[in-house]
C-alpha cells in the first residue's frame, strides 16, 4: 500500500502502523484492540459498549462488528449515524479515538459474507427470543440449541440470521495518542475525500 501523498514520513509512518494494529486486532482475540469501545449517542446522552472489531478494510477506511438488530445501538444508528471508537493498548501505551459514520445491514451481500463467517456458537447469540435490553422475569433468556444450529435445523438458523446485523463505519477522524517517558506524542489524522491528511497536536 503506497503512503498517502500528503502526508510527511512520520506521521504516514503513524497512519501505517495504526491500521496494521487494528487488522491485527481484528484477527487475534487476546489483542488490546480486538474488543474496542464504540459510543452512539441517544437523546444527547453518550452511550457506550464493548463490541468486537469484526472487519478493517484500510482501502476504503472502514471498521466494522456485528451486533442484534434489535439492539440499542442499532436504533442510535438507524437515527444519528455518527459512531466514536475506543481503543487503548496498555502494552505499546497506545491510544486511538476514532470517529465515522456508520451503517448498519441485515440483508444483502455485506450481511450474508459476514454471516457465513459466524460460528455456530456466534450465532446462537442471535437466536434469544428477546431483543438486547427488553425487560425480562429470566435472569437466562433462553438461546437456541447448539445442537440444532450445528445440524443446520432451518427453523433455528432462519431465527438467528434474522436478528443479525452488520455495523460498517467509514472513518473520518484518527486522533492517536502514544504516552511515552520522554514526552507524550499526539497526531490527529483526518479523511476528505478518500485522502488522509494529518497533523501534531498537543497531547
Ligand atoms: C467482551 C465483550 C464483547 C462484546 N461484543 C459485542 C459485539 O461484538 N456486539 C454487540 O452488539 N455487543 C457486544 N457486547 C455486548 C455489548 O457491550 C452491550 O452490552 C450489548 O450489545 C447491548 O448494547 P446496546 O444496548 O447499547 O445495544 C460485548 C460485550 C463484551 C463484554
Amino acid at each position: 500500500m503506497p503512503r498517502p501523498q500528503s502526508l510527511p514520513g512520520p506521521l504516514a509512518d503513524i497512519l501505517e502502523d495504526t491500521w496494521t494494529s487494528l487488522a491485527e486486532g481484528c484477527k487475534h482475540a487476546r489483542d488490546a484492540f480486538h474488543t474496542p469501545t464504540v459510543g452512539t449517542t441517544r437523546d444527547g446522552i453518550a452511550q457506550l459498549r464493548t463490541v468486537v472489531l469484526r472487519h478493517v478494510d484500510r482501502d476504503v477506511a472502514e471498521l466494522g462488528f456485528h451486533t442484534d438488530a434489535r439492539s440499542l445501538k442499532r436504533a442510535d444508528l438507524t437515527r444519528s449515524p455518527e459512531l466514536a471508537w475506543h481503543f487503548y493498548d496498555r502494552e505499546r501505551k497506545i491510544q486511538l479515538r476514532i470517529l465515522g459514520q456508520a451503517s448498519t445491514y441485515t440483508e444483502g451481500d455485506v450481511a450474508d459474507r459476514a454471516w457465513a463467517s459466524v460460528t455456530p456458537l456466534g450465532r446462537r447469540c442471535y437466536g434469544q427470543a428477546l431483543g438486547p435490553g427488553q425487560s425480562t422475569e429470566q435472569p437466562n433468556v433462553p438461546l437456541p440449541s447448539l445442537v440444532d444450529l450445528e445440524a443446520a435445523d432451518p427453523q433455528a438458523l432462519a431465527r438467528c440470521r434474522e436478528n443479525f446485523c452488520v455495523v460498517r463505519c467509514t472513518l473520518t477522524e484518527i486522533d492517536w495518542l502514544h504516552l511515552r517517558f520522554e514526552g507524550h506524542q499526539r497526531a490527529l489524522f483526518t479523511r476528505e475525500e478518500a485522502e488522509w491528511s494529518g497533523r501534531w497536536i498537543a497531547p
